[in-house]
């Protein structure tokens, strides 16, 4: 097939198969996506996992239990996704834990009070849906089916860390707070997520002529906050950007300028919690050596054993 044959199915919106011819650069940037995406679900269990023993009822722990253990069927789903471009979980994982590789910057921030369990769950979960729902069209046909799996528990997330916020909002004062405080240190963290400006975007022009995303990061973000904002609205709560304000031209909120410096040090691995995010994953990986060894030496068996039987 040529590059323009190509570009004709994705044109048409034919989805492209393992087994498909592709230029080797939409495929190496499919591989860094997702396997990306993968890392982001796994990491993203962190924070979540450090209130799992200080949720504030069972109702709440159990919730949350759900959510992380989501999370690691997502990065699951996205890691197979990515192996069937030719690259292995254990390359992935490498690529991970020696920093070549990154995950989503919001999981370089730290969970410091129960309240940001529902920050995470409406902000990071909230944003993520945005890019996710987009992505169940994306043309690589894995990629997608995968996403389409995944939006239906994201919506379950998102609504619990909703609803974690409208409980502390309807509680007292100082529980109204805590919302109020999270809601300030999750809010631009949670617009980094949807990536550099376009026009610094080294991926988007490629990745919107592949059809790998559909819409640019710019044009997610701007759908993000003209829906996230009503509802802070409806929860008494507060933005924390002085310059939000309804365009009634644009039909859009104006909004702010994020910090693209604290944004290029996040991705560049000097986030807050960089260091220990990825501690935590060598050390689940180390000691889940036992684990990984067990399951290689049943398959083995198991293959023995049906070549005896055949
Ligand atoms: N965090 C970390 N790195 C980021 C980033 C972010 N928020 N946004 C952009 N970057 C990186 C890109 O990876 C790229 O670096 P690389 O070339 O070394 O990979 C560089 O910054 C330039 O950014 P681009 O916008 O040009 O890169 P992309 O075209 O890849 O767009 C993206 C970035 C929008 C994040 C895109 O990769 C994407 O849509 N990824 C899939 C969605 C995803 O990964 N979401 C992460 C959240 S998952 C999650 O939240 C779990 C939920 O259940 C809680």
């Amino acid at each position: 097939m040529t590059q323009a044959q190509f570009q004709a199915r994705i044109d048409a919106d034919i989805k492209i198969e393992p087994k498909d011819w592709m230029p080797e650069a939409y495929r190496k940037t499919l591989i860094r996506q997702i396997s990306q995406h993968a890392h982001s679900e796994i990491v993203g269990m962190l924070p979540e996992g450090n209130w799992i023993t200080r949720a504030p009822s069972l109702r709440r722990k159990a919730i949350l239990l759900a959510k992380i253990q989501d999370e690691a069927g997502h990065g699951l789903y996205l890691y197979s996704a990515a192996e069937t471009l030719g690259k292995t979980r254990e390359s992935m994982i490498d690529d991970l834990h020696t920093g070549k590789a990154k995950y989503s910057s919001i999981f370089n921030y730290p969970t410091l009070s129960w309240a940001d369990m529902g920050s995470v769950g409406w902000l990071v979960d909230g944003a993520a849906i945005m890019n996710q729902v987009a992505l169940c069209r994306t043309s690589y046909g894995p990629y997608a089916r995968a996403m389409v799996r995944i939006c239906k528990e994201e919506s379950f997330h998102q609504r619990q860390g909703y609803e974690v916020i409208m409980t502390l909002c309807r509680g007292t004062a100082a529980q109204k707070q805590m919302a109020q405080e999270s809601l300030n240190r999750w809010w631009w963290p949670a617009l980094m997520m949807f990536g550099p400006k376009d026009e610094d975007s080294p991926n988007t022009e490629q990745a919107m002529k592949w059809r790998i995303k559909r819409f640019t990061n710019d044009e997610l973000r701007q759908r993000f906050i003209d829906a996230t904002v009503p509802q802070a609205e409806f929860l008494g709560l507060t933005i924390p950007d002085p310059d939000l304000k309804w365009n009634e031209e644009r039909q859009h909120y104006d909004s702010g300028n994020i910090n693209w410096e604290e944004f290029y040090q996040v991705i560049a691995g000097n986030g807050p919690c960089n260091t220990a995010r990825l501690a935590a994953r060598q050390k689940a990986h180390d000691e889940g050596e036992w684990v990984r060894e067990a399951a290689m030496a049943y398959s083995k068996k198991q293959e023995q054993r049906n070549k005896q039987v055949a």
